[in-house]
């Protein structure tokens, strides 16, 4: 299978363009107008290349071309076209851009398996507390605490209702899915570094995360005397440095990217602040351990500083083995295309991790320029993701021809 590289160039380019103005980098993020104009133009892109599109209750896009047996089950490909605030133009994109052009390289051919292409409703985290929503609902996995959770704008059921999406009828775990496939910048630097242009994923972090609210008082910064003082951004720093200190030892990661202080004023003693914390590892006992030790300590700094706290965990996903049958399809598809077939983890989590409690998953990886990613100067050459979507059309034609 030859994909055409020129026409991948220009969805990617044209895809780029549906961003925020006034935003960062790339950002598009779900439940917004650029979004929704970019999921407009995917679903012609869908059309033109002979799937049949529709969006299920979960808010996903979905471009099926039936296969010749319809006894079978389905070979599914996707990603996101969501983005972080601030991100680039490859992460999820790549995904679904390739997964279309394997329906465009596949319209004369059709597969013995029904072919499934899915643009996945909010894959990154988002004010609802959760990340890969769409790929949630098809596992199964999105219950009515989630749905009733609210941001600004509403409720996650309203904003699913608001891309198409029927959240009263959600239904129970798909079952009808043989394999999941999907490709992936590496957002890291091990194929850059080491000079590859593809990696096969074996296994994907899991991903813990909690939101933090700590109430102090606010007091006038220059009269109030230190030790009087109840100081919630200190106390949100000391847990900050507590988290980083936990996964010194490079057993996983740990991260607080985003805080809410208020009333956020220079001379005025923070009285409330918000945290939204992450940790990740490979290992399920270590997250899980961890988890629970970062929870507790995040308490002992509250009660230590006389903090009224909030320790709400947000989503908890465990890691995701990739099955060693899985890897050496893939390895021999790279090795098929005279590439070495390296192996790595991925410390990023995706749909997959979702769909992994559904079905077989496999993700294969092209470089990222210096490891950047969920930044603006994230990049893949595009003749990586060419030969990407090469390494993906090949291993649907095997699956299709392997599968019963
Ligand atoms: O956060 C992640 O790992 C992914 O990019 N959503
Ligand atoms: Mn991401
Ligand atoms: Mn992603």
């Amino acid at each position: 299978m030859t994909p055409n590289a020129d026409r991948l160039g220009a969805d990617w380019q044209t895809l780029s363009t549906f961003r925020h103005p006034s935003l960062p980098g790339w950002t598009r993020r779900p439940f917004t107008a650029p979004y929704a104009a970019a999921r407009a133009w995917l679903a012609e892109r869908m059309r033109e290349a002979g799937l049949s599109v529709s969006v299920d209750a979960g808010g996903n896009l979905i471009g099926i071309k039936r296969g010749r047996d319809p006894s079978l089950s389905r070979i599914m490909l996707g990603s996101h076209t969501d983005t972080v605030v601030g991100g680039g133009r490859f992460d999820g994109m790549v995904g679904v851009l390739a997964a279309i052009e394997v329906a465009r390289c596949l319209r004369e051919q059709p597969l013995r398996h029904t072919l499934e292409i899915v643009d996945f409703l909010a894959e990154e985290p988002t004010d609802f507390g959760i990340s890969t929503i769409g790929s949630r609902a098809i596992a199964g996995a999105l219950t009515s605490e989630m749905l009733a959770r609210r941001s600004a704008e509403g409720t996650l059921a309203e904003a699913i209702a608001s891309v198409g999406g029927q959240p009263d009828r959600l239904g129970a775990a798909r079952s009808d899915i043989a394999h999941y496939l999907e490709l992936h910048i590496e957002q890291g630097p091990v194929l850059e570094s080491e000079g590859l242009h593809l990696g096969i994923v074996t296994g994907i972090t899991g991903i813990a995360r909690f939101r933090i609210t700590l109430r102090g008082r606010p007091d006038h910064a220059g009269t109030m005397p230190m030790a009087m003082r109840r100081d919630a951004l200190a106390g949100g720093s000391s847990i900050v440095l507590a988290l980083e200190e936990l996964w010194r030892d490079g057993a996983g990661v740990g991260t607080v990217g985003r805080v809410r202080v208020e009333p956020n004023a220079t001379n005025v003693v923070p009285g409330e602040v918000e945290l939204w914390a992450e940790m990740r590892s490979t290992d399920p006992a270590t997250l899980r351990e961890r988890a629970n030790a970062f929870a507790d300590t995040a308490e002992r700094i509250g009660r230590d500083r006389e903090l009224h706290m909030e320790v709400q965990p947000l989503s908890y996903e465990s890691p995701v083995p990739i099955a060693d049958e899985m890897q050496a399809a893939l390895a021999a598809v790279v090795e098929a295309l005279g590439h070495q077939p390296r192996r790595l983890p991925s410390y990023a989590g995706h749909d997959a991790n979702q769909m992994a409690k559904i079905a077989p998953v496999g993700m294969l990886f092209v470089p990222s320029r210096a490891g950047r990613s969920h930044c603006p100067e994230e990049w893949t050459d595009l003749a990586d993701v060419a030969l990407g979507t090469q390494a993906l059309g090949e291993a649907v034609l095997r699956l299709d021809a392997s599968l019963g």
